[in-house]
């Protein structure tokens, strides 16, 4: 079985469409995601486009600020904490990566918890890790939400994690726990990483390199979560980080790439948006 999500992001848009009408009846205004792009690299202006794009599918007010990469990081955190401080934002988003002159840390850390739709905020790192109320980052979220809408039982599970990151491979982690699996997280060194990711009952790759996980690593029946956004060398096409024609038979469910989970971190990031506009309304 190969989940499209880009079907599940679509079922999900619409519900969440719905929602914001109905929020906007109640509240009198519409969720306000602003994303702020610094430089024109040519991924991050398509990202930065694609959010903007569904946010307004949805139903948001989205804005979109572009800054030169000559910015200072006083004048990045300045813009900040003007958007923390407007009532009228309710989502903050600041495209990574940024310029080396800039620390992404003190952007993440400038950005208020409570707008972060990210999650990469250390106060909704540690509400994860706590297991409190906060923002949880969007991809891992979104790889939970895929593994539930396919109907794929995760208590019990033994989850193999390849990725070790802040933005995916630990958090994954963790929600995977909360959920009862068996979490191995494993990465790019471990040794003899094809025995383990052979007991993987759900495997979910996140280490961002193409076709990195061959069909002698993986079982019979695996889940496959294919988090990886790469470019294949030979064909200059978009590919994840598992060899999806090598594995796509031994699989019980794999996500391909493009089309499995990015749609996913998209729809989150819209789910992010609205829990912190929800939180603002209700204070
Ligand atoms: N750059 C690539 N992915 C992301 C993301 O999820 N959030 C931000 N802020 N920047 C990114």
């Amino acid at each position: 079985m190969i989940i499209s999500g880009k079907e599940l992001a679509t079922e999900v848009k619409q519900r969440l469409a719905a929602e914001v009408a109905e929020y906007d009846k109640k509240y009198g205004r519409v969720p306000h995601l602003v994303v702020v792009l610094v430089g024109n690299d040519p991924a991050s202006v398509s990202y930065v486009t694609g959010k903007a794009k569904d946010s307004e599918e949805v139903g948001f007010k989205s804005t979109t600020i572009k800054k030169p990469d000559t910015i200072s990081e006083e004048e990045l955190i300045a813009l900040i904490e003007e958007l923390n401080e407007d009532k009228e934002v309710d989502g903050i988003l600041v495209q990574l990566p940024l310029p080396k002159h800039i620390s992404e840390s003190r952007i993440i850390e400038t950005i208020s918890h409570e707008k972060d739709v990210d999650g990469f905020h250390p106060l909704n790192v540690a509400a994860l890790w706590q297991k409190q109320e906060g923002v949880v980052a969007c991809t891992p979220k979104g790889v939970i939400e895929l593994l539930d809408k396919a109907g794929i039982e995760i208590e019990g599970k033994r989850a193999v994690v390849i990725g070790r990151s802040n933005i995916v491979g630990l958090p994954v982690s963790k929600l995977l726990l909360d959920r009862n699996a068996t979490v191995t997280i494993a990465h790019s060194r471990t040794k003899n990483l094809a025995e383990i990711t052979r007991q993987a009952e759900i495997l979910v790759v996140a280490i961002g390199r193409p076709k990195f996980v061959k069909a002698d690593m993986v079982s019979e029946g695996v889940v496959i979560m294919d988090v990886g956004v790469n470019r294949d060398p030979e064909t200059g096409k978009l590919c994840g980080d598992v060899d999806f024609e090598g594995c796509k038979d031994k699989a019980s469910v794999i996500t391909p790439v493009p089309g499995g989970c990015g749609p996913m971190t998209r729809a989150c990031l819209l789910e992010n948006t609205i829990e912190c506009y929800l939180r603002q309304m209700n204070k």
